[in-house]
Protein backbone atom coordinates (compact mmCIF):
# COMPACT_ATOMS: atom_id res chain seq x y z
CA UNK A 1 0.00 0.00 0.00
CA UNK A 2 1.17 3.46 -1.15
CA UNK A 3 1.95 5.85 2.08
CA UNK A 4 4.17 8.29 0.23
CA UNK A 5 6.96 9.58 -1.55
CA UNK A 6 10.75 9.97 -1.09
CA UNK A 7 11.44 13.59 -1.42
CA UNK A 8 14.36 15.67 -2.53
CA UNK A 9 16.31 17.57 0.33
CA UNK A 10 19.79 19.29 0.70
CA UNK A 11 21.04 16.33 1.91
CA UNK A 12 18.52 13.13 1.37
CA UNK A 13 17.92 10.65 0.43
CA UNK A 14 21.19 8.83 1.55
CA UNK A 15 21.74 5.33 2.29
CA UNK A 16 21.67 6.35 5.43
CA UNK A 17 18.32 8.94 5.71
CA UNK A 18 15.38 9.90 3.41
CA UNK A 19 12.55 11.75 4.29
CA UNK A 20 9.27 11.40 2.58
CA UNK A 21 5.73 13.37 1.66
CA UNK A 22 2.72 11.19 3.32
CA UNK A 23 -0.14 10.91 1.36
CA UNK A 24 -2.84 12.88 2.05
CA UNK A 25 -5.33 10.48 4.82
CA UNK A 26 -2.25 8.19 4.87
CA UNK A 27 -1.51 7.17 8.21
CA UNK A 28 2.36 6.79 9.48
CA UNK A 29 3.26 6.85 12.90
CA UNK A 30 6.69 7.50 14.61
CA UNK A 31 8.58 4.41 15.12
CA UNK A 32 6.74 2.51 12.69
CA UNK A 33 8.53 0.51 10.13
CA UNK A 34 7.93 1.03 5.96
CA UNK A 35 9.53 -0.22 2.78
CA UNK A 36 11.17 1.30 -0.52
CA UNK A 37 12.09 -0.58 -3.80
CA UNK A 38 15.57 0.44 -4.37
CA UNK A 39 17.65 -1.21 -7.40
CA UNK A 40 19.14 -2.98 -4.26
CA UNK A 41 16.43 -5.00 -3.22
CA UNK A 42 13.17 -3.70 -1.04
CA UNK A 43 14.65 -1.15 1.39
CA UNK A 44 13.52 -1.64 5.03
CA UNK A 45 13.33 1.74 7.18
CA UNK A 46 12.47 2.98 10.21
CA UNK A 47 10.17 6.10 10.65
CA UNK A 48 11.92 7.86 13.42
CA UNK A 49 9.98 11.18 13.50
CA UNK A 50 7.23 12.96 11.49
CA UNK A 51 6.67 16.81 10.93
CA UNK A 52 3.83 19.02 9.59
CA UNK A 53 4.57 21.38 7.57
CA UNK A 54 2.26 24.29 6.61
CA UNK A 55 4.12 26.99 4.47
CA UNK A 56 1.40 29.43 5.52
CA UNK A 57 2.35 29.69 8.58
CA UNK A 58 6.09 29.19 8.48
CA UNK A 59 6.69 33.33 8.03
CA UNK A 60 6.42 34.79 11.38
CA UNK A 61 4.67 38.31 9.81
CA UNK A 62 2.03 35.49 8.41
CA UNK A 63 0.82 34.40 11.13
CA UNK A 64 0.81 37.78 13.28
CA UNK A 65 -0.34 40.45 10.62
CA UNK A 66 -2.52 38.04 7.83
CA UNK A 67 -4.37 36.07 10.95
CA UNK A 68 -7.87 37.66 8.82
CA UNK A 69 -6.22 36.11 5.58
CA UNK A 70 -6.69 32.65 6.84
CA UNK A 71 -10.14 32.60 5.33
CA UNK A 72 -8.91 33.56 1.63
CA UNK A 73 -7.00 30.69 1.31
CA UNK A 74 -7.13 27.24 1.51
CA UNK A 75 -4.72 26.98 4.89
CA UNK A 76 -5.67 23.67 5.61
CA UNK A 77 -4.86 22.18 2.05
CA UNK A 78 -1.39 23.07 2.77
CA UNK A 79 -0.65 21.12 4.96
CA UNK A 80 1.59 18.36 4.50
CA UNK A 81 3.08 15.22 6.72
CA UNK A 82 6.63 14.74 6.19
CA UNK A 83 8.16 11.34 7.51
CA UNK A 84 11.82 11.01 8.38
CA UNK A 85 13.35 7.63 7.96
CA UNK A 86 16.35 5.60 8.98
CA UNK A 87 17.23 2.87 6.46
CA UNK A 88 17.55 -0.33 8.26
CA UNK A 89 18.69 -2.79 5.81
CA UNK A 90 17.86 -4.18 2.30
CA UNK A 91 16.42 -7.60 1.35
CA UNK A 92 16.53 -9.40 -1.77
CA UNK A 93 16.22 -13.23 -2.46
CA UNK A 94 15.79 -13.35 1.46
CA UNK A 95 18.84 -11.83 2.02
CA UNK A 96 19.85 -9.62 4.01
CA UNK A 97 22.20 -6.49 2.71
CA UNK A 98 23.36 -2.92 4.21
CA UNK A 99 21.51 -0.68 2.35
CA UNK A 100 24.57 1.04 0.44
CA UNK A 101 23.14 3.27 -2.39
CA UNK A 102 19.76 5.60 -1.65
CA UNK A 103 15.94 5.14 -2.63
CA UNK A 104 15.48 7.72 -5.56
CA UNK A 105 13.35 10.76 -5.08
CA UNK A 106 10.06 9.88 -5.71
CA UNK A 107 10.08 6.69 -5.11
CA UNK A 108 7.49 5.01 -3.55
CA UNK A 109 7.14 4.26 0.03
CA UNK A 110 4.95 1.65 0.63
CA UNK A 111 3.28 0.21 4.39
CA UNK A 112 5.82 -3.01 5.42
CA UNK A 113 4.37 -6.58 4.47
CA UNK A 114 4.24 -7.91 8.37
CA UNK A 115 5.38 -11.49 7.30
CA UNK A 116 8.51 -9.51 5.81
CA UNK A 117 9.20 -7.29 8.82
CA UNK A 118 9.01 -10.80 11.11
CA UNK A 119 11.87 -12.28 8.60
CA UNK A 120 14.05 -9.15 8.66
CA UNK A 121 13.98 -8.52 12.42
CA UNK A 122 14.98 -12.77 12.75
CA UNK A 123 11.58 -13.15 14.24
CA UNK A 124 10.68 -17.12 14.79
CA UNK A 125 7.72 -17.94 12.74
CA UNK A 126 7.11 -21.23 14.59
CA UNK A 127 8.88 -21.81 18.40
CA UNK A 128 9.46 -18.31 19.41
CA UNK A 129 9.13 -16.54 22.68
CA UNK A 130 6.25 -14.46 22.22
CA UNK A 131 6.70 -11.82 24.24
CA UNK A 132 3.97 -8.82 22.50
CA UNK A 133 3.24 -7.02 19.40
CA UNK A 134 5.23 -4.55 17.97
CA UNK A 135 3.62 -1.61 18.13
CA UNK A 136 1.75 -0.48 14.76
CA UNK A 137 2.05 -3.38 12.71
CA UNK A 138 0.39 -5.98 15.04
CA UNK A 139 3.47 -8.41 14.53
CA UNK A 140 4.05 -11.01 16.69
CA UNK A 141 7.28 -10.71 18.65
CA UNK A 142 8.22 -14.04 18.47
CA UNK A 143 12.36 -14.56 19.74
CA UNK A 144 14.59 -16.85 19.05
CA UNK A 145 15.10 -18.88 22.38
CA UNK A 146 18.87 -19.38 21.06
CA UNK A 147 19.76 -16.01 20.54
CA UNK A 148 18.10 -14.82 23.33
CA UNK A 149 19.60 -17.30 26.01
CA UNK A 150 23.10 -18.26 24.71
CA UNK A 151 24.62 -15.02 26.18
CA UNK A 152 22.60 -12.99 28.84
CA UNK A 153 19.35 -10.69 29.15
CA UNK A 154 18.83 -7.28 31.24
CA UNK A 155 15.68 -5.89 31.98
CA UNK A 156 16.11 -2.78 32.76
CA UNK A 157 13.39 -0.02 34.17
CA UNK A 158 12.03 2.42 36.56
CA UNK A 159 9.74 1.17 39.16
CA UNK A 160 6.45 0.47 38.27
CA UNK A 161 6.83 0.00 34.51
CA UNK A 162 5.86 -3.70 34.23
CA UNK A 163 9.51 -5.36 34.64
CA UNK A 164 7.69 -8.26 36.55
CA UNK A 165 4.83 -8.41 34.29
CA UNK A 166 7.22 -8.44 31.89
CA UNK A 167 9.55 -11.41 33.38
CA UNK A 168 6.03 -13.38 34.29
CA UNK A 169 5.60 -13.24 30.41
CA UNK A 170 8.84 -14.98 29.39
CA UNK A 171 8.42 -17.52 31.89
CA UNK A 172 5.06 -18.42 30.55
CA UNK A 173 6.65 -18.47 27.30
CA UNK A 174 9.64 -20.78 28.76
CA UNK A 175 6.72 -22.98 30.61
CA UNK A 176 4.62 -23.52 27.79
CA UNK A 177 7.14 -24.92 24.95
CA UNK A 178 6.53 -28.23 24.03
CA UNK A 179 9.08 -30.79 24.47
CA UNK A 180 10.24 -30.69 20.56
CA UNK A 181 10.57 -27.15 20.96
CA UNK A 182 13.71 -27.24 23.39
CA UNK A 183 12.94 -26.65 26.57
CA UNK A 184 15.04 -24.99 29.69
CA UNK A 185 15.32 -25.51 33.20
CA UNK A 186 14.31 -22.25 35.43
CA UNK A 187 15.20 -20.48 38.47
CA UNK A 188 14.43 -17.30 39.94
CA UNK A 189 15.51 -15.47 42.92
CA UNK A 190 12.11 -13.60 43.89
CA UNK A 191 12.72 -10.77 46.38
CA UNK A 192 9.63 -9.22 46.53
CA UNK A 193 7.88 -13.54 46.27
CA UNK A 194 5.80 -12.04 43.31
CA UNK A 195 6.39 -15.15 41.62
CA UNK A 196 5.51 -17.60 44.40
CA UNK A 197 1.81 -17.92 42.80
CA UNK A 198 2.80 -19.76 39.72
CA UNK A 199 3.08 -22.48 41.72
CA UNK A 200 -0.40 -21.83 43.29
CA UNK A 201 -3.56 -23.42 42.43
CA UNK A 202 -5.47 -20.37 40.58
CA UNK A 203 -8.59 -18.77 39.83
CA UNK A 204 -10.38 -19.04 36.64
CA UNK A 205 -9.90 -17.99 33.86
CA UNK A 206 -6.12 -17.50 34.46
CA UNK A 207 -3.75 -20.39 33.18
CA UNK A 208 -2.64 -22.85 35.49
CA UNK A 209 1.33 -23.53 36.13
CA UNK A 210 1.42 -25.03 39.09
CA UNK A 211 2.23 -28.67 38.13
CA UNK A 212 5.41 -26.59 36.31
CA UNK A 213 6.51 -24.24 38.68
CA UNK A 214 7.83 -25.39 42.60
CA UNK A 215 7.85 -22.73 45.27
CA UNK A 216 10.70 -23.26 48.01
CA UNK A 217 10.05 -21.82 51.22
CA UNK A 218 13.08 -23.44 53.52
CA UNK A 219 16.24 -23.84 52.51
CA UNK A 220 18.95 -25.95 54.05
CA UNK A 221 21.95 -25.50 52.70
CA UNK A 222 24.79 -27.97 53.55
CA UNK A 223 27.51 -26.51 55.38
CA UNK A 224 29.96 -29.15 54.38
CA UNK A 225 29.80 -27.34 50.92
CA UNK A 226 30.42 -23.53 51.69
CA UNK A 227 34.54 -23.05 50.87
CA UNK A 228 36.58 -20.86 53.43
CA UNK A 229 36.59 -18.45 51.44
CA UNK A 230 32.59 -18.05 50.74
CA UNK A 231 32.66 -18.20 55.03
CA UNK A 232 34.79 -15.60 55.11
CA UNK A 233 32.68 -13.39 53.15
CA UNK A 234 30.30 -13.42 55.34
CA UNK A 235 32.67 -12.78 58.54
CA UNK A 236 35.33 -9.75 59.26
CA UNK A 237 38.02 -12.67 58.83
CA UNK A 238 41.49 -12.23 58.12
CA UNK A 239 43.41 -13.79 55.28
CA UNK A 240 45.71 -15.62 57.80
CA UNK A 241 42.40 -16.62 59.72
CA UNK A 242 41.06 -18.01 56.16
CA UNK A 243 43.76 -19.68 55.58
CA UNK A 244 43.71 -21.58 58.81
CA UNK A 245 40.30 -22.53 58.20
CA UNK A 246 40.78 -23.82 55.10
CA UNK A 247 43.30 -26.02 56.75
CA UNK A 248 40.66 -27.33 59.10
CA UNK A 249 38.05 -27.89 56.47
CA UNK A 250 40.68 -30.02 54.57
CA UNK A 251 40.89 -32.61 57.28
CA UNK A 252 37.20 -32.71 57.69
CA UNK A 253 36.78 -33.15 53.91
CA UNK A 254 34.13 -35.81 53.65
CA UNK A 255 32.18 -35.37 56.56
CA UNK A 256 29.05 -33.60 56.25
CA UNK A 257 29.35 -31.30 59.11
CA UNK A 258 27.46 -28.04 60.24
CA UNK A 259 28.59 -25.00 61.27
CA UNK A 260 27.95 -25.41 65.11
CA UNK A 261 30.32 -28.99 64.72
CA UNK A 262 32.83 -27.11 62.57
CA UNK A 263 33.11 -24.55 65.42
CA UNK A 264 33.75 -27.52 68.10
CA UNK A 265 36.17 -28.87 65.52
CA UNK A 266 37.94 -25.38 65.35
CA UNK A 267 38.11 -25.22 69.41
CA UNK A 268 39.88 -28.66 69.61
CA UNK A 269 42.30 -27.49 67.36
CA UNK A 270 45.54 -26.36 67.98
CA UNK A 271 44.75 -22.57 66.49
CA UNK A 272 46.50 -19.92 68.42
CA UNK A 273 43.62 -19.24 71.35
CA UNK A 274 42.59 -15.76 70.02
CA UNK A 275 41.76 -17.52 66.32
CA UNK A 276 39.82 -20.01 67.81
CA UNK A 277 37.67 -18.12 69.58
CA UNK A 278 36.79 -15.34 66.61
CA UNK A 279 36.47 -18.38 64.66
CA UNK A 280 33.92 -20.46 66.43
CA UNK A 281 32.07 -17.28 67.21
CA UNK A 282 31.74 -16.48 63.05
CA UNK A 283 30.92 -20.21 62.53
CA UNK A 284 27.96 -20.21 65.23
CA UNK A 285 26.58 -16.46 64.22
CA UNK A 286 26.37 -18.46 60.46
CA UNK A 287 24.81 -21.55 62.00
CA UNK A 288 22.18 -19.22 64.02
CA UNK A 289 21.02 -17.81 60.45
CA UNK A 290 18.62 -21.15 60.73
CA UNK A 291 20.05 -21.53 56.95
CA UNK A 292 22.75 -24.39 57.00
CA UNK A 293 22.56 -27.98 58.26
CA UNK A 294 24.11 -31.21 57.42
CA UNK A 295 22.65 -32.10 54.65
CA UNK A 296 20.94 -30.18 51.63
CA UNK A 297 16.73 -29.71 52.36
CA UNK A 298 14.83 -27.53 50.30
CA UNK A 299 11.11 -27.52 51.34
CA UNK A 300 8.37 -26.55 48.95
CA UNK A 301 4.92 -25.11 49.76
CA UNK A 302 2.14 -27.06 47.98
CA UNK A 303 -1.18 -25.96 47.59
CA UNK A 304 -3.95 -28.04 50.06
CA UNK A 305 -0.64 -30.91 50.74
CA UNK A 306 1.98 -31.32 53.10
CA UNK A 307 5.11 -29.91 52.63
CA UNK A 308 8.07 -32.19 51.06
CA UNK A 309 11.83 -31.84 50.86
CA UNK A 310 13.48 -32.05 47.84
CA UNK A 311 17.53 -32.09 46.18
CA UNK A 312 17.79 -28.71 44.20
CA UNK A 313 19.23 -31.60 41.09
CA UNK A 314 15.71 -33.14 41.54
CA UNK A 315 14.14 -30.13 40.51
CA UNK A 316 15.66 -28.76 37.91
CA UNK A 317 13.98 -30.21 34.93
CA UNK A 318 13.33 -28.91 31.70
CA UNK A 319 10.02 -26.95 31.07
CA UNK A 320 10.13 -26.36 34.79
CA UNK A 321 10.76 -23.45 37.51
CA UNK A 322 12.20 -23.29 40.56
CA UNK A 323 11.12 -20.23 42.65
CA UNK A 324 13.45 -19.27 45.60
CA UNK A 325 10.72 -17.56 47.77
CA UNK A 326 13.09 -14.39 49.33
CA UNK A 327 10.38 -12.44 50.83
CA UNK A 328 10.39 -13.41 53.85
CA UNK A 329 14.23 -13.67 54.93
CA UNK A 330 14.17 -9.71 55.96
CA UNK A 331 18.17 -9.91 56.13
CA UNK A 332 20.15 -9.06 52.83
CA UNK A 333 22.84 -11.40 54.20
CA UNK A 334 19.93 -14.30 54.25
CA UNK A 335 19.12 -13.83 50.47
CA UNK A 336 22.45 -13.21 49.63
CA UNK A 337 23.72 -16.46 50.53
CA UNK A 338 20.56 -18.43 49.75
CA UNK A 339 21.79 -17.16 45.99
CA UNK A 340 25.39 -17.75 46.27
CA UNK A 341 24.85 -21.29 47.12
CA UNK A 342 22.16 -21.91 44.69
CA UNK A 343 23.57 -20.13 41.59
CA UNK A 344 26.77 -21.90 42.67
CA UNK A 345 25.26 -25.03 43.05
CA UNK A 346 23.65 -24.83 39.26
CA UNK A 347 26.20 -23.75 37.06
CA UNK A 348 28.07 -26.59 38.89
CA UNK A 349 26.00 -29.01 38.10
CA UNK A 350 25.35 -27.29 34.74
CA UNK A 351 29.34 -27.60 34.30
CA UNK A 352 29.02 -31.43 34.94
CA UNK A 353 26.02 -31.47 32.28
CA UNK A 354 23.98 -32.84 35.12
CA UNK A 355 21.11 -31.03 34.67
CA UNK A 356 19.66 -29.55 31.38
CA UNK A 357 20.17 -26.15 30.33
CA UNK A 358 19.07 -23.14 32.55
CA UNK A 359 17.76 -19.70 32.40
CA UNK A 360 18.12 -18.16 36.05
CA UNK A 361 16.36 -14.65 36.90
CA UNK A 362 17.35 -12.40 39.22
CA UNK A 363 14.87 -9.63 40.35
CA UNK A 364 16.32 -7.01 42.18
CA UNK A 365 19.45 -7.65 40.60
CA UNK A 366 21.50 -4.12 42.13
CA UNK A 367 21.23 -5.83 45.45
CA UNK A 368 22.98 -8.96 43.89
CA UNK A 369 25.50 -7.49 41.68
CA UNK A 370 25.88 -4.03 42.50
CA UNK A 371 28.50 -1.61 41.28
CA UNK A 372 32.05 -1.10 42.93
CA UNK A 373 30.45 -2.66 46.22
CA UNK A 374 32.77 -4.98 48.44
CA UNK A 375 32.37 -8.46 48.65
CA UNK A 376 31.73 -8.31 52.19
CA UNK A 377 28.28 -6.59 51.44
CA UNK A 378 27.76 -8.79 47.93
CA UNK A 379 28.86 -11.67 48.38
CA UNK A 380 26.94 -13.80 45.81
CA UNK A 381 28.53 -11.08 43.08
CA UNK A 382 31.40 -13.30 42.08
CA UNK A 383 29.09 -16.37 41.38
CA UNK A 384 27.47 -14.07 39.38
CA UNK A 385 30.63 -12.43 37.51
CA UNK A 386 31.40 -16.08 36.88
CA UNK A 387 28.14 -17.25 34.93
CA UNK A 388 27.88 -13.78 33.19
CA UNK A 389 31.26 -14.52 31.62
CA UNK A 390 31.59 -18.29 31.46
CA UNK A 391 27.68 -18.91 31.35
CA UNK A 392 27.57 -19.19 27.75
CA UNK A 393 29.99 -21.88 26.96
CA UNK A 394 27.81 -23.89 29.88
CA UNK A 395 24.81 -23.01 28.44
CA UNK A 396 23.18 -21.52 32.09
CA UNK A 397 21.65 -17.62 31.48
CA UNK A 398 21.01 -14.98 33.42
CA UNK A 399 18.18 -12.82 33.07
CA UNK A 400 18.74 -9.60 35.05
CA UNK A 401 15.75 -7.32 36.19
CA UNK A 402 16.57 -4.04 37.95
CA UNK A 403 15.35 -1.01 38.11
CA UNK A 404 18.84 0.82 38.86
CA UNK A 405 20.60 -0.05 36.08
CA UNK A 406 23.42 2.52 37.11
CA UNK A 407 23.75 0.38 40.62
CA UNK A 408 24.11 -3.03 38.36
CA UNK A 409 27.99 -3.99 37.81
CA UNK A 410 28.90 -3.07 34.71
CA UNK A 411 31.27 -6.21 33.15
CA UNK A 412 27.81 -8.06 33.86
CA UNK A 413 25.81 -5.46 31.95
CA UNK A 414 28.01 -5.77 29.34
CA UNK A 415 27.55 -9.61 29.01
CA UNK A 416 23.87 -9.16 28.80
CA UNK A 417 23.45 -9.67 24.57
CA UNK A 418 19.69 -8.75 24.46
CA UNK A 419 18.67 -5.39 26.85
CA UNK A 420 14.94 -5.20 27.29
CA UNK A 421 14.03 -1.41 28.23
CA UNK A 422 10.93 -0.24 29.66
CA UNK A 423 10.15 3.16 31.02
CA UNK A 424 12.90 5.29 32.56
CA UNK A 425 12.93 9.10 33.51
CA UNK A 426 16.30 9.15 35.60
CA UNK A 427 18.62 11.06 33.31
CA UNK A 428 21.62 9.10 35.05
CA UNK A 429 19.92 5.42 34.17
CA UNK A 430 19.18 6.90 30.94
CA UNK A 431 22.73 7.91 30.39
CA UNK A 432 23.76 4.77 31.83
CA UNK A 433 21.58 2.60 29.48
CA UNK A 434 23.06 4.77 26.50
CA UNK A 435 26.27 3.73 26.98
CA UNK A 436 25.72 -0.41 27.98
CA UNK A 437 22.97 -0.95 25.44
CA UNK A 438 24.29 -1.55 21.80
CA UNK A 439 22.50 0.09 18.99
CA UNK A 440 20.35 2.24 20.76
CA UNK A 441 20.30 6.44 19.69
CA UNK A 442 19.56 9.10 21.42
CA UNK A 443 16.32 9.73 20.00
CA UNK A 444 15.62 6.06 21.05
CA UNK A 445 17.21 7.17 24.41
CA UNK A 446 14.72 10.14 24.63
CA UNK A 447 11.65 8.08 23.98
CA UNK A 448 12.20 5.62 27.18
CA UNK A 449 10.56 8.54 28.88
CA UNK A 450 7.47 8.31 26.76
CA UNK A 451 6.89 4.97 27.32
CA UNK A 452 3.72 3.46 28.99
CA UNK A 453 3.41 1.05 31.45
CA UNK A 454 4.48 -2.50 29.37
CA UNK A 455 5.77 -1.07 26.71
CA UNK A 456 9.15 -1.44 25.91
CA UNK A 457 12.52 -1.37 23.37
CA UNK A 458 14.17 -4.35 22.94
CA UNK A 459 17.58 -4.02 21.57
CA UNK A 460 20.78 -6.60 21.10
CA UNK A 461 21.52 -9.75 19.27
CA UNK A 462 18.06 -10.91 19.77
CA UNK A 463 15.99 -8.45 16.94
CA UNK A 464 18.58 -7.05 14.12
CA UNK A 465 17.31 -3.09 14.77
CA UNK A 466 15.88 -2.19 18.10
CA UNK A 467 12.29 -2.61 18.01
CA UNK A 468 9.14 -0.74 20.36
CA UNK A 469 6.68 -3.38 21.42
CA UNK A 470 3.76 -3.77 23.51
CA UNK A 471 4.06 -6.69 26.22
CA UNK A 472 1.09 -8.82 25.77
CA UNK A 473 -1.61 -9.65 28.54
CA UNK A 474 -0.20 -12.27 31.07
CA UNK A 475 -1.94 -15.55 31.03
CA UNK A 476 -0.76 -16.85 34.73
CA UNK A 477 -2.51 -15.10 37.61
CA UNK A 478 -1.20 -12.14 39.17
CA UNK A 479 -1.50 -12.13 43.07
CA UNK A 480 -1.61 -8.64 43.73
CA UNK A 481 -1.44 -7.42 47.18
CA UNK A 482 -3.82 -4.94 46.93
CA UNK A 483 -5.33 -3.71 43.79
CA UNK A 484 -6.30 -0.64 46.29
CA UNK A 485 -5.29 3.30 45.45
CA UNK A 486 -3.91 4.54 49.10
CA UNK A 487 -6.63 7.19 49.51
CA UNK A 488 -9.47 4.32 48.93
CA UNK A 489 -7.39 2.20 51.61
CA UNK A 490 -6.69 5.59 53.81
CA UNK A 491 -10.46 5.92 53.49
CA UNK A 492 -11.67 1.84 54.08
CA UNK A 493 -9.96 2.56 57.60
CA UNK A 494 -11.11 5.97 58.29
CA UNK A 495 -14.51 4.53 57.77
CA UNK A 496 -13.61 1.05 59.72
CA UNK A 497 -12.68 3.22 62.81
CA UNK A 498 -15.39 5.44 62.47
CA UNK A 499 -18.05 2.27 62.62
CA UNK A 500 -15.99 0.75 65.50
CA UNK A 501 -16.66 4.03 67.35
CA UNK A 502 -20.35 3.86 67.06
CA UNK A 503 -20.56 0.53 67.52
CA UNK A 504 -18.54 1.38 70.80
CA UNK A 505 -21.10 4.07 71.50
CA UNK A 506 -23.39 1.09 71.42
CA UNK A 507 -22.30 -0.93 73.29
CA UNK A 508 -22.20 1.71 76.00
CA UNK A 509 -25.40 2.87 75.59
CA UNK A 510 -27.02 -0.90 75.65
N1 LIG B 1 1.96 -5.23 30.08
C1 LIG B 1 1.14 -4.90 31.08
N2 LIG B 1 -0.19 -4.97 30.92
C2 LIG B 1 -1.02 -4.66 31.94
N3 LIG B 1 -0.62 -4.28 33.16
C3 LIG B 1 0.68 -4.19 33.38
C4 LIG B 1 1.63 -4.50 32.35
N4 LIG B 1 2.86 -4.32 32.86
C5 LIG B 1 2.69 -3.93 34.13
N5 LIG B 1 1.40 -3.84 34.45
C6 LIG B 1 0.86 -3.46 35.77
O1 LIG B 1 1.63 -2.39 36.29
C7 LIG B 1 1.94 -2.60 37.66
C8 LIG B 1 3.45 -2.55 37.87
O2 LIG B 1 4.06 -3.60 37.15
P1 LIG B 1 5.30 -4.41 37.69
O3 LIG B 1 5.08 -4.90 39.08
O4 LIG B 1 5.63 -5.44 36.68
O5 LIG B 1 6.40 -3.24 37.72
P2 LIG B 1 7.96 -3.35 38.03
O6 LIG B 1 8.66 -2.66 36.93
O7 LIG B 1 8.34 -4.76 38.29
O8 LIG B 1 8.11 -2.49 39.36
P3 LIG B 1 9.15 -2.65 40.59
O9 LIG B 1 10.46 -2.10 40.11
O10 LIG B 1 8.57 -1.80 41.66
O11 LIG B 1 9.24 -4.09 40.93
C9 LIG B 1 1.34 -3.93 38.05
O12 LIG B 1 0.15 -3.69 38.74
C10 LIG B 1 1.05 -4.62 36.74
O13 LIG B 1 -0.12 -5.39 36.81
MG1 LIG C 1 9.07 -5.78 39.96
Amino acid sequence: MNIGKVISTQDSPSPSFFAFAIARGGKVHKDQFVQVKTEEGTLFALVDNIIKTNRYYARPETVVDAENLEGLFPVAEWEFLVGNATPLGVMKEGLTRRPTLPPSPGAVVEKIDSAALGKFLGFRQRGGINLGEIVHHNLPVNLSLTKMFQKHVAILAMSGAGKSYLTSVLLEELLSRKKEQGRVASVIFDVHGEYVSFAEKCPTPHEDFSDRAIAIKKITIPAFSMSAREIAMFSPMSTVQMVELEELIKEFKGTRYNFKELAEYVKLSKMKHQTKGALSRWLMSLHFTGLFGNEEKLVAKLDGEKDREYKLRDLLTPGKVVIFDLSSHIASRSKQIIALWAAKAIFNMRRRELIPPVVMFVEEAHNFIPEGVSKEIAPAKGVFQTIAREGRKFLCALVIISQRPIRLDTTILSQCNTHIIMRITNPYDKDHIGRSSEGINTRTLNSLTNLQVGEALITGEVVRTPIFMKVRERKSWEKKSTDMELDAIAFETNMKKESERIDEIGDAFL
